[in-house]
């Protein structure tokens, strides 16, 4: 089965052919971040004008780069949710409009499925079950996967979700939207030891996360040490890097948790932030002393993706899983919601 996956819940148009025989036959990304740039952070109309500006050359684009014709897709996937209900309904429109035109069945994919899934798409996929733990913009969750749609959330962020702490974080330093790839470049040239950042909620029991006080905690950092407004260049990488390393620690310790709570000996991190080098070193070290394993993407499918969206499609469409003609485009869905498959 060769399934169309569609992108479009926040600032990248992805788009993807994904074949249940062959696995990922091409895909394609478009990154709105210059657009939204300017003004340090993604502005919701403006994403879904450019969803629509892109999403058919796109498509047309990874048909060439498989050698396909539309006539030969059988199945669309389209992320439904969560994310910004403009952007969601171009992803929508197009995938519906394409499934009543081809005759061919579509499913709304749940974005952090998408995401959960990714590493599936690596060389030595997963097994299941498995501790996952998701990283990105919007989300900071520890879940227990038994299965696709068989998911128990353990914990999650009470406030900002640890991508969104680093763009935060980013901002007070004056780096540029999106801010966690630009502070793990800055803490490269920071020294660690300089500044100590707190690791919230690591004193206590629980999965749960916050991350706000870590930014009320950068903000404190940076008005302290500005002169005259402005903070010297070695500084601001000190602050990245203790900042960054905070955020690690925090992570690393919470998924060690879940490892003992569960009993499991699989990891798998995905979301934007399990981009970053230090997380996985931190957490390979962790799990080579729990005698575990942890599982990643490749960097270009720890973020936004069209390739996921298929994949993750494509596991239910195979099992028999697919929805009515209704454009859907939830701004706000729970994981553990999920139809499981199986
Ligand atoms: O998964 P994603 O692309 O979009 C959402 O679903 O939210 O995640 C985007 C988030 C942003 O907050 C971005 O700053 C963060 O992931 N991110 C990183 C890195 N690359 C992206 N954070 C830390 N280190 C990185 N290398
Ligand atoms: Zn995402």
């Amino acid at each position: 089965m060769i399934v169309l996956g569609i992108e479009t819940s926040c600032d990248e148009t992805g788009i993807a052919l994904f074949d249940s025989e062959q696995g990922l036959l091409s895909d394609a990304l478009y990154s709105q971040i210059e657009i939204h740039a300017d003004y340090g952070g993604v502005v919701p109309e403006l994403a879904s004008r450019d969803h629509i500006r892109k999403i058919l050359p796109l498509i047309d684009e990874v048909l060439e780069g498989a050698g396909l014709k539309k006539t030969e897709i059988n199945a669309i996937a389209y992320t439904a949710g969560p994310g910004l209900v403009g952007a969601l309904m171009v992803g929508a429109a197009v995938a519906q409009s394409l499934g009543l035109v081809l005759n061919v069945p579509v499913i709304g994919v749940h974005h952090m499925e998408g995401h959960l899934l990714a590493p599936m798409l690596e060389e030595s996929p997963p097994e299941f079950p498995f501790v996952a733990l998701l990283v990105s913009g919007g989300h900071t969750q520890l879940v227990k996967v038994d299965g696709i749609g068989r998911y128990e959330l353990l914990g999650e962020s009470l406030d900002d979700a640890a991508g969104e702490a680093f763009d935060k974080a980013a901002k007070m330093l004056g780096l540029d939207y999106p801010g966690g790839p630009r502070i793990a470049k800055l803490a490269e040239l920071g020294d660690t030891s300089r500044f100590h950042f707190p690791r919230p909620m690591t004193d206590r029991p629980g999965l749960d996360f916050s991350f706000s006080g870590l930014k009320t905690f950068t903000l404190n950092t940076t008005h302290k040490h500005a002169v005259d407004g402005v903070i010297d260049e070695q500084t601001k990488a000190d602050i990245a890097a203790a900042f960054q390393l905070a955020v690690v620690d925090t992570l690393s310790l919470k998924c060690r948790r879940a490892l003992r709570q569960t009993g499991m000996k699989r990891l798998v991190i995905a979301g934007g932030v399990s981009a970053n080098e230090s997380l996985r070193t931190a957490l390979e070290l962790m799990v080579e002393k729990e005698r575990a394993e942890v599982f990643y993407a490749r960097p270009e499918f720890c973020t936004d993706n069209g390739a996921m969206i298929a994949f993750a499609g494509c596991q239910r469409l195979v099992a028999g899983q697919y929805d009515d003609s209704a454009l859907k485009a939830t701004p706000r869905w729970p994981l553990d919601s999920l139809p499981a498959v199986n």
